[in-house]
């Protein structure tokens, strides 16, 4: 028996240790980094969302920031499905809980850039687009930005 939920991380802390497990399983980085990335997760922006497995077991992970600060535009980063979990549809469960979790807050498109999984969003209905500027962190809005990253971008809407 298979009880599956999508929480965000800040409503689910007890398993912040567990989410950065698995992200480090396949992207090792610092563990501080990481939890201070999760940590930052709240009902706005950025926000962690977890796959939960039976209450206990965190099998994927996606992250959602915004752009531009109050902007409509939401960067998805982060998504990851659990190794031994994989190919069962819960990475496009995952993605679609997303897309609605944006879009209840108002939002209009949701990019992401990948080197690898470009069949698994095409199949979702991203479309290769122009790259965007995306720093990490949303950018105060401002009449010219200036350009220092260019990422190839997907985007859906
Ligand atoms: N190429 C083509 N099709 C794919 C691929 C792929 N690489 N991966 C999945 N699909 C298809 C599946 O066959 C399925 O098709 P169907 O609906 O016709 O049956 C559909 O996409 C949905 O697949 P899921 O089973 O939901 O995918 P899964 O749960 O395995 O999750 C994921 C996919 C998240 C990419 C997983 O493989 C993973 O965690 N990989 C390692 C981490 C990674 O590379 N993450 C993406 C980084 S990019 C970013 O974060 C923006």
């Amino acid at each position: 028996f298979e009880f599956l939920q999508v929480l965000c991380m800040h409503e689910c802390k007890h398993l912040i240790l567990e989410a950065c497990n698995l992200l480090n399983s396949e992207w090792p980085r610092s563990k501080s980094a990481r939890l201070q990335s999760l940590f930052m997760s709240c009902d706005k922006f950025p926000t962690s969302l977890v796959l939960v497995l039976n209450d206990f077991q965190v099998v994927g992970h996606v992250k959602l920031s915004e752009i531009t600060v109050g902007g409509p535009d939401v960067m998805i980063e982060s998504v990851i499905i659990h190794k031994e979990h994989r190919g069962k549809g819960w990475g496009k469960m995952l993605m679609e809980d997303a897309e609605e979790y944006i879009r209840r807050r108002g939002k209009k498109m949701l990019y992401l850039s990948t080197r690898g999984q470009e069949g698994f969003y095409e199949k979702l209905g991203y479309e290769v687009c122009m790259p965007i500027l995306y720093y990490g962190v949303a950018l105060e809005p401002s009449p010219e930005p200036d350009t220092k990253f260019r990422v190839p971008t997907k985007c859906k809407y």
